[in-house]
């Protein structure tokens, strides 16, 4: 939906790929901004009935339950005003204005609303679509664009107005805040389909109001050996990886990816092997083709991109060429 610290806008048609197009139940328990389900052609899913948001960051829980809601979110939006393509001066007013609510929103002892709070959930995104892509909202500088760009904030408030994302948005049946052990099991059923983006072995510290560490990690390995339901998993490969989800009982699919974190000005991206661990054959799912074609491309098409000079922003808001970038 918007740029966010591992957020899976780049590769996710390349996981979508590998869903089953007849899954009754979807259920992202690290969802994030949500980049896969919004990925979707939600045509070529025509038995799905439920679709699940999750995310332990109660920020994020309560944006989604507003984004449901997404005339009156646009509303609470418009309050705000900020920076304009073609305004090189950026008043600043709202710069305060962020940091206002970087402030209020990210305190300690802020405790966030648990029914749907749609004065929250644009402070909120006020300070995540004024941050460097990736970066870290609650520690972030306010990244004045200097009316060279056309502000995050402002392409979100248009996603709001638009019939494909409106149908994303409609389509979310519920919306929680829970860990991830514990949504698994709230959902977990044979129709149940889950697609797993934990944070990043390593990166934890990166995300917001809370830890995801190695024992995390091996807590989530335990509950999934358990599941009814189909899943995939997205990781960077490290060595435990090969224990917990040895080949020979799961399939794992590997591309490689230019890393936008770790891109600057006219240099090379460096890249990074995406892995997706699944618990269910190519072959029985009707999609062993795919598996092949995959398996073709692969070594046909990602090992070129260099970040242009003029990189712009996309339609998804995530590329940015400047020069005050914050690297992760
Ligand atoms: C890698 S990000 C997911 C990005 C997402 N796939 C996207 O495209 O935007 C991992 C998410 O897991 C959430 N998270 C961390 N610990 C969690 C836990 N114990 N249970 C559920 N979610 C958790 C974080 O808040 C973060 O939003």
């Amino acid at each position: 939906m918007i740029s966010y610290i591992g957020g899976k806008s780049r590769m996710a048609e390349w996981i979508d790929a590998f869903i089953p197009k007849d899954i009754e139940t979807y259920v992202e328990p690290f969802s994030g901004m949500f980049w896969v389900f919004f990925k979707m052609d939600l045509e070529k899913y025509p038995n799905l009935k439920t679709v699940t948001y999750n995310d332990f960051n109660s920020l994020n829980a309560n944006l989604f339950r507003c984004i449901k809601d997404y005339d009156r979110l646009y509303d609470e939006c418009l309050k705000y005003p900020c920076q304009q393509v073609g305004i090189e001066n950026t008043p600043k007013e709202y710069s305060e204005m962020f940091n206002i609510f970087q402030k209020e929103i990210f305190a300690k002892d802020f405790v966030t609303p648990t029914d749907a709070n749609f004065d929250v959930a644009a402070k909120y995104l006020y300070v995540l679509t004024q941050v460097f892509s990736g970066s870290k909202p609650e520690t972030a500088k306010y990244m004045d664009y200097r009316g060279k760009y056309r502000c995050k904030f402002l392409i979100i408030m248009d996603k709001m107005k638009k019939k494909e994302w409106r149908e994303h948005f409609d389509k979310i049946t519920f919306v929680e805040n829970l860990d991830v052990c514990d949504v698994i099991q709230k959902y977990d059923s044979p129709t149940t389909y889950f697609y797993l983006d934990p944070p990043y072995y390593d990166t934890e510290h990166y995300y917001s109001k809370h830890e995801f560490g190695r024992s995390d990690h091996e807590r989530l390995k335990n509950c999934l050996e358990n599941v009814k339901g189909m899943f995939s998993l997205s990781y960077y490969v490290f060595d435990e990886l090969n224990e917990w989800f040895p080949k020979d009982k799961y399939v794992w699919e590997t591309k490689e990816f230019s890393k936008a974190a770790a891109a600057s000005k006219g240099k090379v991206q460096t890249k990074g092997t995406e892995l997706l661990i699944m618990n269910y054959g190519l072959e029985n799912s009707g999609l062993a083709d795919l598996h092949q074609s995959h398996a073709t491309r692969l070594t046909e098409d990602y090992i070129d991109i260099i970040l242009p000079l003029d990189e712009d922003l996309d339609d998804d808001g995530n590329y940015i060429n400047d020069n005050d970038r914050e690297i992760l």
